[in-house]
């Protein structure tokens, strides 16, 4: 059986993600700006768990693999060694009637009909590079000897600190430096939500390992990063690795897998896994005149080491989780929209709610609020039925609901509600805490 799509249309997860407080279009008292967005109260926790969840499983629980955090602007040399100040750039089509400007190889996802011509069909033109950089001047002078990019991708901030890393640090090949931040490209965009954006974040880490060994290297990231999102409960049948052809590798690589996801719109790229050979380091070393080598401490034997690149953007990873998780159920007669995100996503872990706002239950539940924030993100919440906040919480996709009621004060236990199986448990206070972590396995 063929797999299909979670959602018909990306349109559920927008509206969604704009009532609940997950994204927002940005500016949007001003009427939004084309392909920005502002990721709101839950938005922005999902992020970072997001964040977090990569940078424990990439960095924290690893040995070889240490962090770093570039500046987004870097010396305008650094685009020139990479390659991307000649070969960053996308064809681009204008429209000769309504000057349209489209992607020549999106052509066919072109659906817009021309308001200048008889036949509402637009006239293409010739297609014409268009480099991707956003340029800007630092200082005051804007000319051109003060011309500066914003990167558009982290991963040459890793490259050009690859002796600063091994100068400073104990590694020993293979190792890894990994980093998160926001990169930027002039993309033509194709009205996909925040699957393309001109501002967006990255989660890149650069494998430096011993020639020889590139292909071992590059088939375990190729599994350890689909297991990540398995891990994180991505639907199997909605996830592949596809490997790209020839011509469709990049400047810089000699292999690439695209771990693609089953969005609303099909197929499409959610990372990159890329066999980047000696080339960045090889292009640093000739470009800013520096030895950059690893020297083999035993042999003294010195080579440039290859490079396998992991490659995640943020923001597309937060649409996949969100349409992965989301579910529409009927429960005695009614819909409830929830979204089952893995605990170690979920905005808030944990929502505390006084059955009554009278008969000290506001205190109590507010005792138990502080309790389990100090270790959980946690929410207070008594506004509504308690029915409504179990609604109100699935489908910010909170996993679990204490409620406090009378039984509370006859023994100490509380309601715990579990957001996927619907279970009620009577459990102590005191033994609350010790059952959530039990539940979450952290
Ligand atoms: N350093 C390699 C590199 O940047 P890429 O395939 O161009 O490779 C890696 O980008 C990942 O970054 C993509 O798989 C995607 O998740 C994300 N990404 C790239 N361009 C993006 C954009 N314009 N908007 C949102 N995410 C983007």
């Amino acid at each position: 059986m063929s797999a299909t799509a979670k959602i018909e249309s990306l349109e559920t997860i927008v509206s969604l993600a704009k009532r609940r407080g997950f994204i927002f279009p940005s500016s949007e008292i001003y009427g939004g700006l084309s392909s920005c967005y502002d990721y709101g109260p839950l938005g922005s926790e999902l992020k970072r768990n997001i964040k977090n969840s990569w940078w424990r499983s990439m960095v924290t629980l690893r040995d070889d693999v240490v962090g770093l955090d570039a500046s987004i602007i870097m010396h305008p040399k650094v685009w020139e060694a990479s390659g991307h100040v000649s070969n960053f750039s996308d064809p681009l089509v204008v429209c000769e009637k309504c000057a349209l400007r489209v992607r020549a190889d999106h052509l066919d996802q072109q659906t817009d009909k021309c308001p200048k011509s008889e036949t509402k069909k637009h006239v293409w033109g010739e297609p014409r590079n268009f480099n991707l950089m956003f340029k800007t001047h630092l200082g005051p002078a804007e000319d051109s000897a003060s011309v500066v990019y914003l990167r558009p991708e982290t991963a040459q901030g890793i490259f050009v600190n690859y002796l600063n890393v091994i100068d400073s640090t104990r590694v020993k090949i293979p190792f890894g430096i990994a980093q998160q931040g926001k990169s930027f490209r002039n993309e033509i965009t194709t009205r996909r939500f925040t699957f393309r954006t001109c501002e967006f974040e990255q989660m890149e880490m650069e494998f430096f390992c011993v020639p020889e060994t590139d292909e071992e290297w590059y088939q375990y990231w190729r599994k350890t990063r689909l297991d990540w999102f398995l891990s994180l409960g991505v639907e199997p049948e909605r996830l592949r690795l596809r490997d790209h052809a020839a011509d469709e590798l990049a400047h810089y690589s000699k292999a690439c897998t695209d771990i693609e996801y089953l969005f609303p719109f099909g197929w499409s790229e959610l990372e990159g896994i890329a066999n980047r050979t000696d080339f960045d380091l090889k292009q640093h070393a000739l470009h800013s005149g520096k030895k950059i080598v690893w020297r083999d401490q035993v042999t003294n034997q010195e080579f440039v080491p290859y490079v396998i690149e992991p490659a995640l953007g943020t923001d597309r990873a937060l649409i996949t989780f969100l349409i992965d998780a989301y579910n529409e159920e009927e429960i005695d007669g009614n819909k409830r929209v929830v979204l089952k995100l893995h605990p170690r996503l979920a905005p808030t872990k944990v929502a505390v709610f006084p059955l009554l706002r009278k008969d000290g239950h506001p205190e109590k539940a507010e005792e138990i609020y502080r309790m389990v924030r100090e270790v959980y993100a946690a929410e207070y919440d008594d506004s509504g039925n308690i029915g409504r906040r179990y609604r109100r919480h699935d489908e910010a996709g909170t996993p679990l609901c204490v409620t406090i009621d009378h039984q509370t004060f006859e023994d100490e236990t509380v309601t715990l509600r579990d957001r996927d199986t619907l279970e009620q448990r009577r459990v102590k206070v005191s033994a609350l805490l010790p059952t959530i972590q039990e539940q979450f396995g952290f």
